[in-house]
């Protein structure tokens, strides 16, 4: 082939690729069903779905521009999150991954003799982090309902609370707070303290609009909302995390971690979070998907009496009657499939996050050895 016909047929096949995606919107996976490090991973709640096929696209078109800074992409990103969100580009930050603005939350709100209250178990790494700086951690246990206690950690605030911090939904257990009692918790306690809502896994449990607390930020209440890319977007490996919240507290946050004063996620990072998020068709198959395996689970463990506590996210809390390491070490040896064991106040749990319908057949048959 010479280069003229080279060249032409090049072209031809970009401009199909384009073509075929718009006409045809994307309906299966393309991540493989092994994870790169050879085994089916259901313990970290990655997504197994994967990523949209536009964010790998763009993720392709980006790695020619390596040699910029991201300067423009970061700023497209916020823009476009703003406007969805019907806020200023200035109340978006960016992060590698959430857990990048959550060290930023933790060293802003952090001073010696400072508290921090949440539920407990919840998802601890704030936490983790403002202990270092002298903070102290006030943990409330859920209710009886597996439910973040919002009474209780109302009750709990004092003078020294420099945040409360809320995960909405749950991690580890899945529930998710009623939406209008989480907002008047937001109202009241952000006249005292600052209230982290982390909404890493809202896209999985319905309405985003109707259960988000992105509204207290448009109020102008002191409320910190914080989304990430690493779940129902499928970009984990990618490392993009947001929160939106007053510009006051965003520029306050900014000032303590890299992202936030310059460039921290990377121009391609970048670039599959901007794709991804405006592929809502491929958001709402995970979704869809992701609910499939979550009834498929949950009937499987109804019918072989194994308790369960119902979730609206990705992944399925169960209180085990054996040890639960000794069950997940067993399900990784004889099937290639890793689950995390939990222990909390004395009752071992298995949680599970949800995978493809071929994954969560696996894991069944695995599970009917052991339960
Ligand atoms: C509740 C919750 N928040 C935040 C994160 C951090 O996610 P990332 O740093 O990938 O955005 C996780 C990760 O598992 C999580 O479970």
């Amino acid at each position: 082939m010479n280069r003229r016909a080279w060249i032409k047929s090049a072209s031809m096949a970009v401009g199909a690729t384009c073509v075929s995606q718009r006409a045809f919107p994307q309906t299966a996976a393309i991540t493989p069903l092994t994870s790169s490090h050879g085994f089916t991973n259901l313990s970290i709640n990655e997504n197994q779905f994967g990523p949209s096929i536009k964010a790998i696209s763009a993720i392709r078109s980006s790695l020619v521009y390596a040699n910029e800074y991201p300067l423009d992409s970061q700023e497209r990103l916020k823009q476009l999150i703003a406007e969805r969100e019907d806020v200023s580009p200035f109340q978006v930050i960016l992060g590698a991954g959430s857990s990048d603005i959550t060290m930023g939350a933790a060293s802003a709100f952090s001073a010696p003799g400072n508290n921090m209250v949440s539920s407990d178990p919840s998802f601890h790494p704030l936490m983790l982090w403002a202990k270092k700086f002298g903070v102290e951690h006030v943990k409330i246990p859920w209710t009886s309902d597996h439910q973040v206690d919002l009474t209780r950690i109302e009750e709990s605030i004092t003078v020294d609370t420099s945040l409360a911090y809320v995960c909405n939904p749950e991690n580890p257990v899945g529930t998710l707070a009623n939406p209008n009692e989480l907002y008047s918790f937001c109202k009241s306690v952000s006249e005292r303290c600052p209230v982290l809502v982390d909404e890493a896994y809202i896209d999985y449990a319905g309405d985003v609009n109707e259960l988000s607390m992105m509204r207290c930020v448009r109020e102008g209440l002191p409320v910190i909302v914080l989304r990430t890319f690493s779940k129902a977007y499928g970009l984990g490996g990618m490392r993009v995390g947001y929160a939106v919240t007053t510009r006051e507290l965003a520029e306050k946050i900014s000032s303590y971690y890299v992202t936030g004063i310059g460039c921290g996620c990377s121009h391609t990072s970048l670039e599959a979070a901007i794709a991804a998020y405006q592929d809502q068709e491929w958001l709402a198959t995970v979704r869809r998907r992701t609910a499939e395996s979550r009834k498929y689970l949950c009937n499987y463990y109804e019918s072989v009496g194994q308790s369960f506590i119902p979730s609206v996210t990705t992944f399925v809390l169960s209180p085990t009657k054996q040890n639960s390491k000794m069950i997940a070490d067993a399900i990784f040896g004889a099937y290639n499939v890793k689950v995390s064991p939990r222990s909390y106040f004395g009752q071992d749990y298995l949680r599970v996050s949800m995978g493809r319908m071929e994954q969560m057949n696996k894991l069944t048959e695995a599970l009917s050895y052991l339960l």
